[in-house]
C-alpha cells in the first residue's frame, strides 16, 4: 500500500506548472493523463497482488463448524465437552453437540451406524434440511457387519466418515508418522518364547483365518489366547505376552477393502511382535505400513511355504532385524478413541465438496 502512496505523490509532482501558458498547459494536461494511465493500472495491479493477503487475515477468524451427534447413546460418548476438539487435539473452530434442539444450527449432523443397524435410532427424515447441512454416514465395522443398509438410506447422506482411505473423513485405525528427533526409540523385546502367537475370541470354520492357522498350526506351533481357546488375556498382560513371540496373526475377521484394525496396529506394533497379516490385498498394507514392517500371507505360494519362512526368520537374527529397521523412523499412532475420529469431521470440513449425495449408499460401502 504504501508503494502505491507513494506513486501517486509522483502523480501530483507532475501537476506542479511554474509557468502556465495555454500551450504548455496543454502539454501538462498531456503529461498528467499520461500518468493517470500509467498509474491506474499500476494501483489496480497492486491492490490485486495485496489482496490475496487480506482474504487469508479474513480466514484466521474463520466460523465454528457445529457438529451434532444425533441420538448417540451415553455409553458411546461419555460427557463430552463441547470444546474437545481443541483441548485435546488442537483442532479449532469445533464445536460437538449431542442436544436435539441444536439440529438447525449443525453443520454437520452424524449418525453411527451401529445405532441405525440395531433399530435403536431411526432416521429423521421428516425434518427440513437447513441449507448447507450435511449428514454424515459414520461407521467402523466391516460392511459384513454393517447390517443391512436399506434402501431408505439412500440420497440421505451427505459425507461418509470410515476407516477407509476413500471416505470423505478417513479415520483408519492407525498410521505410520515419521519419528522427530528426540521421540523415545521403543525397545525391541528380543526375548522370545514363542514363534507365533494368536488371539481369537470369535472362531467360525467358514473364516479364511481359520483355515490358514489349522494349516499353518499343522506345521509349526501356534500358541493361542482368547475366549475362543478357553485362555483368556486380561488386558494389561495382552501386550506383554505377544512380546515375546516372535510373529503374531493379525488376522481381520472380515476380508474388506482397507479394512485394518487395532490387530495390526495395536496388538503387533506395539508389543513388538512382526505381524503376520491376513485382510485386504497386501497393496492396500502396503499403502499404509512400511516395507518390511509385517508379511502378508498373500505373498505365499502356500501356507507351508509361509511357515518355513516364519522358521527361518526366527533362527536368523539378522533378518529378523530386518523387521524392526522401521522404528528407526517411523512410530505407530493407533487412533482408537471416538473423540479423535469425530473432530476429523472438523479437520476435513473446509475440503468438502460443495454438493455431494450417497445415492446407493450400500453399494458404496461393499466397494472393494
Ligand atoms: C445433502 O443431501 C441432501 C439430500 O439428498 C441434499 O438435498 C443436499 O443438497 C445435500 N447437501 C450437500 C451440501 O451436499
Amino acid at each position: 500500500m504504501s508503494v502505491v502512496q507513494k506513486d501517486l505523490k509522483t502523480s501530483q509532482d507532475c501537476n506542479h506548472p511554474k509557468e502556465v501558458t495555454s500551450a504548455s498547459m496543454k502539454k501538462y494536461i498531456f503529461l498528467c493523463i499520461l500518468c493517470v494511465l500509467t498509474l491506474v493500472p499500476l494501483y489496480v495491479w497492486l491492490i490485486g497482488y495485496s489482496s490475496p493477503a487480506v482474504s487469508l487475515s479474513d480466514n484466521s477468524e474463520q466460523r465454528n463448524v457445529t457438529i451434532l451427534l444425533w441420538h448417540w447413546t451415553a455409553e458411546r460418548v461419555r460427557a463430552i465437552s463441547q470444546n474437545m476438539c481443541w483441548e485435546r487435539f488442537n483442532i479449532p473452530h469445533c464445536k460437538v453437540m449431542m442436544q436435539e434442539a441444536l439440529y438447525m444450527k449443525a453443520d454437520v449432523v452424524v449418525f453411527h451406524n451401529l445405532e441405525l443397524s440395531t433399530g435403536r435410532l431411526k432416521l429423521p427424515l421428516e425434518l427440513p434440511r437447513p441449507p448447507g447441512q450435511r449428514w454424515a454416514w459414520m461407521s467402523i465395522q466391516s460392511p459384513d457387519n454393517n447390517g443391512r443398509l436399506l434402501g431408505e438410506y439412500g440420497g440421505v447422506f451427505n459425507l461418509t466418515v470410515n476407516y477407509r482411505r476413500d471416505a470423505d473423513v478417513s479415520i483408519p485405525y492407525g498410521g505410520f508418522v515419521p519419528r522427530e528427533f528426540g521421540d523415545p526409540v521403543d525397545d525391541i523385546p528380543m526375548e522370545k518364547t514363542d514363534l507365533v502367537c494368536w488371539v481369537v475370541s470369535h472362531y467360525k470354520d467358514s473364516f479364511r483365518r481359520s483355515q490358514v492357522y489349522e494349516e499353518l498350526n499343522a506345521v509349526i506351533p501356534v500358541k493361542v489366547y482368547g475366549r475362543w481357546s478357553n485362555n483368556p488375556l486380561e488386558p494389561n498382560d495382552l501386550l506383554p505376552t505377544i512380546s515375546r513371540c516372535y510373529f503374531y496373526l493379525a488376522f481381520e475377521n472380515s476380508i474388506a477393502k482397507d479394512y485394518i484394525t487395532e490387530k495390526l496396529w495395536i496388538n503387533s506394533y506395539q508389543s513388538g511382535a512382526v505381524p503376520v497379516v491376513l485382510g485386504p490385498p497386501v497393496e492396500e498394507y502396503k499403502a499404509v505400513a512400511p516395507p518390511y514392517s509385517f508379511i502378508h500371507v498373500d505373498e505365499f505360494a502356500s501356507v507351508k511355504e509361509l511357515a518355513e519362512y516364519l522358521q527361518e526368520l526366527a533362527g536368523d537374527a539378522k533378518r529378523y532385524g530386518e523387521y524392526m529397521q522401521w522404528k528407526r523412523d517411523w512410530k505407530v499412532q493407533p487412533s482408537i478413541n471416538k473423540e479423535w475420529r469425530l473432530c476429523q469431521i472438523c479437520l476435513r470440513y473446509p475440503s468438502f465438496p460443495p454438493h455431494k449425495v450417497y445415492t446407493d449408499l450400500a453399494a458404496w460401502d461393499k466397494a472393494t
